[in-house]
């Protein structure tokens, strides 16, 4: 074993790391809108407190502690955000405030706290801690499913134009975006490739979102938007099917079942387009979190290009090409020589 570190922490660090009194006060401060708030005006504690329905002693602490951790600043005016903090307001456009909102869907977070029982057991935290799994929550509270799907946008929004100029989207005449949320990634492809046209593929409330944002980006001529299970025979004859952030939510059997029924809906020519972190990121901070917290909450798995080929063998494609684009890739599947994907 190597004796050099890639930890983003140093030792000293690890009382900070594992505190959760941190972690927590950030997202009670998005959860309560402590930064929208400042941003109005409201700048001392006893007003921050009427406003967000708090306990001034409580949120007294609070702010305490996220002046101490560089999110607001203490000015003879009352309290400001720094640059850090802005990152909390609800107009920023990394969707931090959705992601951390325990009012939301952030709250599916907390099923971390159960990380104990999956590390023992291999079983699901987060159902261990709310006695159902995230997308039977998505599928019974369409405005958790709302927020879920803002958090996503704030994610794929910064990569969507990277992707969309990535790969030739428009050689394959008609895409479904399947699993694609609200539709962001698809119209950002279609905005790049003019003759392109696609179709969102997801369940309930995402369908609802994406058909709003097709129609808001004046895309309703060449994009719609269906509700369908990728569990189930998919509509077909698509010149290609993108997943982005699908595939790893699900355990092998799952993922398998998804890829055999994009390669129907793609067949015979078709291509299947899998956006996944890409091998050099694999050992970053961000993906190795990422790859916890996908096991410890859904039971999924972020799989590594040789992992991603194997089950891709299974499922009568094979890995034609892979593009690197910042730290995501496009990994291209086509149809297995000899082999029918009908
Ligand atoms: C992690 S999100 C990824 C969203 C989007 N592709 C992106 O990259 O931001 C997974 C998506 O799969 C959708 N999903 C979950 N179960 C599904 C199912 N059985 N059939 C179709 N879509 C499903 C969710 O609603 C969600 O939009």
């Amino acid at each position: 074993m190597s004796n050099t570190t890639t930890s983003a922490y140093l030792v000293g660090d690890l009382p900070a790391a594992a505190d959760l009194a941190t972690p927590m006060a950030i997202r009670v401060a998005a959860t309560i809108g402590v930064a929208d708030r400042i941003s109005e005006g409201r700048r001392d504690v006893g007003a921050l407190a009427q406003v967000t329905g708090t306990d001034p002693g409580a949120l007294e602490l609070l702010l305490n502690h996220l002046v101490a951790i560089g999110v607001l600043l203490r000015t003879e005016c009352g309290y400001a955000l720094t640059e850090l903090g802005q990152g909390l307001r609800s107009d920023h456009p990394g969707g931090l405030r959705a992601r951390f909102n325990l009012d939301g869907s952030g709250h599916s977070a907390l099923g971390m706290i159960e990380l104990l029982h999956t590390v023992r057991t291999g079983e699901s935290a987060y159902k261990r801690h709310f006695g159902h799994s995230f997308y039977e929550k998505c599928a019974a509270d369409p405005e958790f499913a709302h927020s879920f799907h803002m958090l996503m946008r704030g994610t794929i929004e910064s990569e969507a134009r990277d992707i969309a100029f990535g790969y030739d989207w428009g050689a394959l005449t008609t895409i479904a975006d399947v699993g694609g949320g609200d539709g962001t990634l698809l119209i950002e492809l279609l905005r790049a490739h003019p003759t392109l046209r696609g179709t969102v593929i997801d369940m309930g409330a995402a369908v609802e979102a994406a058909l709003e944002n097709i129609h808001a980006a004046g895309l309703e001529e060449r994009a719609d938007a269906v509700e369908a299970s990728f569990f189930e025979e998919l509509p077909s004859h698509f010149g290609g099917c993108v997943l982005s952030s699908v595939l790893p939510d699900w355990p092998d059997a799952d993922a398998l079942r998804i890829l055999r029924n994009c390669a129907r809906a793609v067949a015979p020519r078709g291509k299947v387009l899998v956006l996944k972190p890409s091998e050099k990121s694999r050992t970053e901070h961000w993906t190795t979190a990422q790859a916890l917290r996908l096991y410890a909450l859904q039971g999924g798995r972020e799989r590594s290009l040789e992992e991603l080929e194997s089950l891709v063998a299974e499922s009568g494609m094979r890995l034609a090409e892979v593009t690197d684009i910042g730290r995501r890739s496009i990994v291209e599947l086509a149809a297995a020589a000899g082999q029918s994907t009908e």
